[in-house]
């Protein structure tokens, strides 16, 4: 039986890693990469038993690993309502962007199970991903079913190795610090990550209260409920106890200086912490919220806000340009206008939440790559392997080398496309990069040995993405965790020997 994809024979192109980039051809067959050749000799003669195949010329083109965007949010019910890209509108937003893999989050319910919650967003998800995908666990309560089941979905048969903890949404999904840090430990146990929103949920609470009996109602409230220096509180908060419960941490969504601060200081003293701006804040700022317009500025909320200082946005570039931020990512959670409106007259009932699955990489490529500040392997590190090797799945995932999934972008360093929300591949009605032209295209995407996006056109079908099962134990993340467990040891002063003082009475006869 003929396949539905041919083997394809990628030639002429520069293939981009992290480590190294050289002008290579590329065979891929049956969904893998089995050839990469220096010497250009790969041709049709490659292929055997008369199998169909296709040739891609990529001359002058980057033939690079898919993008990985590990924080996404495909339908989530929030606030309310449920956001509007599901799994199949996400996915396909994400390979018209030059991304394959998306790793999104279970979020259950305070009182939810977490097993139940997980089998949910697994039927949600596997109907509908046109690409892979894998998930990420929220825990948003504590007790002993918890604590249980976290040691439940860390095993081979459902995949998850990353454990997400709010620290913001206060009555929502926050859980308390002591909640946090027994979860850390609990994940130190597994040998599975904490990833952490970190914001001050009460604080923003009474801000939110103080704001609305001031009158203030729009949008602009929301960034005036949080600010900054509770993000970089709560990032604080979170690195130390990490540190104390013995657990890497992973930081969703940096959107300010002082967070990525925060980062690199207690990185510098040796703690495990990556730290994860999401294009969003790479690309637009915070003087959107001031727009008297509500369903523009109402379109801009999510959280943290998109910080009020118009050079954050260079900043948290130029600090994964040195490696002190790591990943890049996009919390795609998007909300329609008419959605939006639910906080017409409170600004704290606006569903949070924007797009960036589709643009992220060309986002990153303009203001990393185009702007001079990176080289295109470490684009790669940023866009895709750096999130493989974190979440174990490196290198099957982002790497072009022999045996790795065939997971491929043909990227256009010279093309340039103007972003807007009437040509973009998502469900929602509105785009934070409406009208930013970005240098750096996705032409061809593959996923897994099949073009799915080529001249501006997608060739998908609802389901045909594979869920990838991420396993615990990274020597990425706990190599060095380990040996500190191992070497740590409470101090106990041995007191047996220790007579009772003498009373005063005693002494003075
Ligand atoms: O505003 C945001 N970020 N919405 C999605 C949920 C979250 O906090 O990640
Ligand atoms: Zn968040
Ligand atoms: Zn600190
Ligand atoms: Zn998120």
């Amino acid at each position: 039986m003929t396949e539905k994809r041919p083997h394809l024979i990628i030639k002429n192109g520069t293939v981009v890693n992290d480590d190294f980039m050289i002008k290579a051809d590329v065979l891929v067959m049956h969904g893998k990469i089995v050839a990469v050749d220096v010497n250009g000799n790969l041709s049709e003669k490659s292929i055997e038993n008369d199998e169909p195949y296709r040739i891609i010329d990529a001359t002058d083109k980057y033939v690079i690993p898919g993008g990985i965007d590990p924080h996404t949010h495909m339908q989530l019910p929030f606030m309310g309502q449920v956001a509007a890209d599901d799994f199949f509108s996400g996915t396909c937003a994400a390979v018209a962007g030059g991304t394959t893999m998306i790793i999104d989050f279970v979020i259950p319910e305070k009182d939810e199970n977490i097993i139940k919650a997980y089998e949910k967003w697994r039927e949600w998800a596997d109907a509908k991903v046109v690409c892979d995908y894998g998930l990420s666990m929220a825990i948003t309560n504590w007790n002993e079913d918890v604590e249980f089941s976290m040691g439940e979905v860390v095993k081979s048969e459902y995949g998850i190795n990353s454990f997400k903890f709010f620290l913001a949404y206060k009555n929502v999904f926050m859980v308390t610090d002591d909640q946090f840090y027994r979860g850390m430990k609990r994940c130190s146990e597994l040998g599975a990550l904490a990833r952490v929103h970190a914001e001050n949920g009460s604080v923003i609470h009474e801000k939110q209260r103080e704001l609305i009996k001031q009158g203030v109602l729009g949008p602009e409230g929301h960034t005036q409920s949080r600010p900054e220096e509770l993000e970089a509180e709560a990032t604080h908060r979170a690195c130390t106890l990490a540190e104390q419960a013995f657990c890497p941490l992973y930081v969703v969504h940096v959107m300010s200086k002082g967070a990525a601060k925060v980062i690199a200081r207690h990185r510098q003293r040796g703690s495990v912490v990556f730290g994860e701006p999401i294009a969003a804040a790479l690309g637009v700022d915070g003087s959107h919220y001031y727009d008297p317009d509500f369903n523009h500025a109402a379109g801009f909320v999510l959280s943290p806000p998109l910080s009020r200082d118009p050079t954050t946005p260079a900043a948290l570039m130029d600090l994964l340009a040195c490696g002190q931020l790591h990943v890049t990512a996009t919390d795609n959670c998007t909300f329609n206008c008419q959605q939006k409106r639910m906080g017409f007259n409170d600004f704290t009932k606006i569903p949070n939440g924007v797009n960036g699955v589709e643009d992220r990489m060309s986002v990153v490529w303009e203001m990393g790559v185009h702007s001079g500040k990176i080289t295109p392997m470490r684009f790669v590190a940023i866009t895709s392997s750096t999130a493989a090797r974190i979440f174990n799945c490196y290198p099957q995932k982002g790497r072009i080398a022999v045996d790795s999934d065939a997971d491929i972008v043909i990227w256009n360093p010279t093309a340039s496309r103007t972003i807007s929300a009437d040509t973009h591949h998502h469900a929602h009605d509105f785009n934070i990069f409406e009208g930013m032209l970005v240098h750096g295209v996705p032409e061809i995407t593959i996923s897994r040995g099949r073009v799915v996006w080529e001249n501006n056109k997608l060739d998908v079908s609802p389901g045909e993405g594979n869920f990838v099962k991420l396993s615990p134990n990274c020597d990425y993340v706990y190599r060095s965790i380990n040996v500190r467990k191992a070497n740590y040891h409470p101090m106990v002063v041995d007191r047996k020997e220790c007579e009772p003082r003498k009373q005063k009475s005693e002494l003075s006869v």
